[in-house]
Protein backbone atom coordinates (compact mmCIF):
# COMPACT_ATOMS: atom_id res chain seq x y z
CA UNK A 1 0.00 0.00 0.00
CA UNK A 2 1.46 3.22 -1.23
CA UNK A 3 2.13 5.85 2.24
CA UNK A 4 -0.65 8.26 1.27
CA UNK A 5 -3.54 5.19 0.85
CA UNK A 6 -2.35 3.36 4.20
CA UNK A 7 -2.54 7.17 6.01
CA UNK A 8 -5.61 7.71 4.78
CA UNK A 9 -7.25 4.46 4.78
CA UNK A 10 -6.56 3.58 8.50
CA UNK A 11 -9.52 3.88 10.83
CA UNK A 12 -9.58 3.84 14.25
CA UNK A 13 -11.72 0.65 14.22
CA UNK A 14 -14.56 0.86 17.08
CA UNK A 15 -17.00 -2.51 16.45
CA UNK A 16 -15.35 -5.56 17.89
CA UNK A 17 -15.48 -8.63 16.38
CA UNK A 18 -14.57 -11.87 17.09
CA UNK A 19 -11.02 -12.28 15.90
CA UNK A 20 -7.34 -13.45 16.21
CA UNK A 21 -4.12 -11.79 15.44
CA UNK A 22 -0.94 -13.31 14.40
CA UNK A 23 1.57 -12.38 16.99
CA UNK A 24 4.74 -12.28 14.77
CA UNK A 25 2.66 -9.02 12.58
CA UNK A 26 2.03 -7.41 15.91
CA UNK A 27 5.47 -7.79 17.46
CA UNK A 28 6.66 -6.81 13.60
CA UNK A 29 4.46 -3.61 13.90
CA UNK A 30 5.53 -2.35 17.48
CA UNK A 31 9.23 -3.04 16.57
CA UNK A 32 8.90 -0.81 13.45
CA UNK A 33 6.94 1.67 15.79
CA UNK A 34 9.87 2.19 17.51
CA UNK A 35 11.49 4.20 14.63
CA UNK A 36 9.37 7.09 15.62
CA UNK A 37 11.70 10.29 16.46
CA UNK A 38 12.17 10.88 20.01
CA UNK A 39 14.25 13.36 22.10
CA UNK A 40 17.59 12.21 23.45
CA UNK A 41 16.99 8.50 22.62
CA UNK A 42 15.03 8.26 25.40
CA UNK A 43 12.76 5.82 23.72
CA UNK A 44 9.87 6.76 26.08
CA UNK A 45 7.96 3.47 25.21
CA UNK A 46 7.13 -0.14 26.81
CA UNK A 47 4.21 -2.29 25.63
CA UNK A 48 2.53 -4.44 28.43
CA UNK A 49 0.65 -6.74 25.52
CA UNK A 50 -2.78 -7.91 26.85
CA UNK A 51 -2.92 -11.14 24.54
CA UNK A 52 -6.54 -12.76 23.65
CA UNK A 53 -6.60 -15.36 26.24
CA UNK A 54 -6.14 -12.59 28.97
CA UNK A 55 -8.74 -10.18 27.44
CA UNK A 56 -11.01 -11.72 30.37
CA UNK A 57 -8.92 -10.93 32.55
CA UNK A 58 -7.82 -7.57 31.82
CA UNK A 59 -11.69 -6.53 31.15
CA UNK A 60 -12.75 -7.56 34.59
CA UNK A 61 -9.82 -5.43 36.50
CA UNK A 62 -10.31 -2.28 33.82
CA UNK A 63 -14.54 -2.53 34.08
CA UNK A 64 -14.57 -3.19 37.69
CA UNK A 65 -12.76 -0.33 38.58
CA UNK A 66 -14.34 1.92 35.72
CA UNK A 67 -17.67 0.95 37.12
CA UNK A 68 -17.23 0.59 41.14
CA UNK A 69 -20.02 -1.24 42.22
CA UNK A 70 -22.29 -0.93 39.11
CA UNK A 71 -21.98 -4.95 38.13
CA UNK A 72 -24.17 -4.65 34.80
CA UNK A 73 -21.86 -1.81 33.67
CA UNK A 74 -19.14 -3.83 34.49
CA UNK A 75 -20.70 -6.95 32.66
CA UNK A 76 -21.59 -4.87 29.31
CA UNK A 77 -17.67 -4.14 29.52
CA UNK A 78 -16.99 -7.34 29.34
CA UNK A 79 -19.26 -8.20 26.94
CA UNK A 80 -17.93 -5.54 24.62
CA UNK A 81 -14.17 -6.35 24.99
CA UNK A 82 -14.26 -10.15 24.86
CA UNK A 83 -13.99 -10.05 20.82
CA UNK A 84 -10.96 -7.89 20.88
CA UNK A 85 -7.67 -9.72 19.53
CA UNK A 86 -5.85 -7.96 22.30
CA UNK A 87 -4.86 -5.29 23.86
CA UNK A 88 -1.90 -2.98 23.75
CA UNK A 89 -0.67 -1.08 26.84
CA UNK A 90 1.66 2.17 25.59
CA UNK A 91 3.57 2.64 28.62
CA UNK A 92 6.17 5.38 29.16
CA UNK A 93 8.27 7.78 31.88
CA UNK A 94 6.44 10.43 33.67
CA UNK A 95 9.08 13.18 33.31
CA UNK A 96 8.17 15.99 35.97
CA UNK A 97 10.25 18.15 33.70
CA UNK A 98 8.03 19.89 31.57
CA UNK A 99 9.93 20.06 28.35
CA UNK A 100 10.93 16.07 28.69
CA UNK A 101 7.22 15.18 29.62
CA UNK A 102 6.13 17.36 26.22
CA UNK A 103 9.24 15.77 24.09
CA UNK A 104 7.40 12.21 25.92
CA UNK A 105 4.01 12.83 24.96
CA UNK A 106 4.71 13.76 21.53
CA UNK A 107 7.14 11.26 20.99
CA UNK A 108 5.01 8.52 22.32
CA UNK A 109 2.16 10.24 19.88
CA UNK A 110 4.21 9.23 17.24
CA UNK A 111 4.88 5.76 18.01
CA UNK A 112 1.40 4.84 18.23
CA UNK A 113 0.26 6.60 15.01
CA UNK A 114 3.30 4.48 13.66
CA UNK A 115 2.25 1.31 15.37
CA UNK A 116 -1.28 1.80 14.21
CA UNK A 117 -0.35 2.71 10.79
CA UNK A 118 1.87 -0.65 10.74
CA UNK A 119 -1.32 -2.77 12.17
CA UNK A 120 -3.30 -1.31 9.22
CA UNK A 121 -0.53 -2.18 6.37
CA UNK A 122 -0.79 -5.84 7.99
CA UNK A 123 -4.73 -6.09 8.30
CA UNK A 124 -5.13 -5.56 11.82
CA UNK A 125 -7.55 -2.87 12.64
CA UNK A 126 -6.72 -0.97 15.76
CA UNK A 127 -8.28 1.92 17.66
CA UNK A 128 -6.56 4.20 20.47
CA UNK A 129 -8.23 4.63 23.78
CA UNK A 130 -7.75 7.19 26.05
CA UNK A 131 -9.74 6.34 29.28
CA UNK A 132 -9.84 7.99 32.40
CA UNK A 133 -9.33 4.73 34.31
CA UNK A 134 -5.83 4.83 32.46
CA UNK A 135 -4.96 6.99 35.71
CA UNK A 136 -6.20 5.24 38.71
CA UNK A 137 -3.68 4.06 40.98
CA UNK A 138 -4.82 0.72 41.86
CA UNK A 139 -5.05 -0.06 38.16
CA UNK A 140 -1.58 0.82 37.50
CA UNK A 141 -0.38 -0.73 40.42
CA UNK A 142 -1.85 -4.21 39.09
CA UNK A 143 -0.16 -3.69 35.58
CA UNK A 144 2.72 -3.11 37.71
CA UNK A 145 3.39 -0.04 35.97
CA UNK A 146 6.16 2.09 38.19
CA UNK A 147 5.11 5.18 40.02
CA UNK A 148 8.09 7.24 37.74
CA UNK A 149 5.86 6.02 34.48
CA UNK A 150 2.29 6.52 33.20
CA UNK A 151 -0.04 4.79 30.92
CA UNK A 152 -0.33 6.45 27.92
CA UNK A 153 -2.75 4.77 26.16
CA UNK A 154 -4.68 1.51 25.15
CA UNK A 155 -4.41 0.27 21.61
CA UNK A 156 -7.73 -2.27 20.69
CA UNK A 157 -6.77 -5.09 18.33
CA UNK A 158 -9.39 -6.22 16.34
CA UNK A 159 -10.45 -7.11 12.75
CA UNK A 160 -9.88 -4.61 10.23
CA UNK A 161 -12.83 -3.57 9.08
CA UNK A 162 -13.13 -1.01 6.24
CA UNK A 163 -14.60 2.14 6.91
CA UNK A 164 -15.12 4.88 4.80
CA UNK A 165 -12.69 7.70 5.19
CA UNK A 166 -13.49 10.31 7.13
CA UNK A 167 -13.01 13.91 5.36
CA UNK A 168 -10.92 15.95 7.78
CA UNK A 169 -12.74 19.57 8.69
CA UNK A 170 -10.11 21.08 9.45
CA UNK A 171 -8.57 23.31 6.25
CA UNK A 172 -7.47 26.09 7.80
CA UNK A 173 -4.69 24.94 9.40
CA UNK A 174 -2.00 26.59 7.93
CA UNK A 175 -0.85 30.18 8.00
CA UNK A 176 2.05 32.29 6.91
CA UNK A 177 4.45 33.46 8.43
C1 LIG B 1 -4.76 10.41 21.52
C2 LIG B 1 -6.02 9.74 21.05
C3 LIG B 1 -6.94 9.30 21.98
C4 LIG B 1 -8.11 8.64 21.57
N1 LIG B 1 -8.97 8.20 22.52
C5 LIG B 1 -10.08 7.53 22.13
C6 LIG B 1 -10.95 7.00 23.11
O1 LIG B 1 -10.72 7.11 24.32
N2 LIG B 1 -12.05 6.34 22.68
C7 LIG B 1 -12.32 6.20 21.35
O2 LIG B 1 -13.33 5.57 21.02
N3 LIG B 1 -11.50 6.67 20.40
C8 LIG B 1 -10.38 7.33 20.75
N4 LIG B 1 -9.52 7.80 19.81
C9 LIG B 1 -9.81 7.56 18.39
C10 LIG B 1 -10.45 8.80 17.77
O3 LIG B 1 -11.79 8.88 18.17
C11 LIG B 1 -10.35 8.68 16.24
O4 LIG B 1 -8.99 8.72 15.87
C12 LIG B 1 -11.09 9.79 15.52
O5 LIG B 1 -12.45 9.63 15.68
C13 LIG B 1 -10.78 9.82 14.04
O6 LIG B 1 -11.14 8.60 13.45
P1 LIG B 1 -10.09 7.79 12.58
O7 LIG B 1 -8.94 7.40 13.50
O8 LIG B 1 -10.85 6.59 12.08
O9 LIG B 1 -9.63 8.67 11.48
C14 LIG B 1 -8.36 8.45 20.18
C15 LIG B 1 -7.41 8.91 19.25
C16 LIG B 1 -6.27 9.53 19.67
C17 LIG B 1 -5.26 9.97 18.64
Amino acid sequence: MDFETLVKTRRSIKQYEDTTVNDQDVQDAIELATYAPNHGMREPWRIVWVKKHRVADFSQLFGSLSFKGQTEKQAQFNDKLAPLAGVLLVVGPRDRRQKEHLEDVLAVGGFMQTLSLALHQKSIGSCIKTPGTMFIPELNDALNIQKEEMLYGLIYLTAQTSNEIKERKNSNLISEF
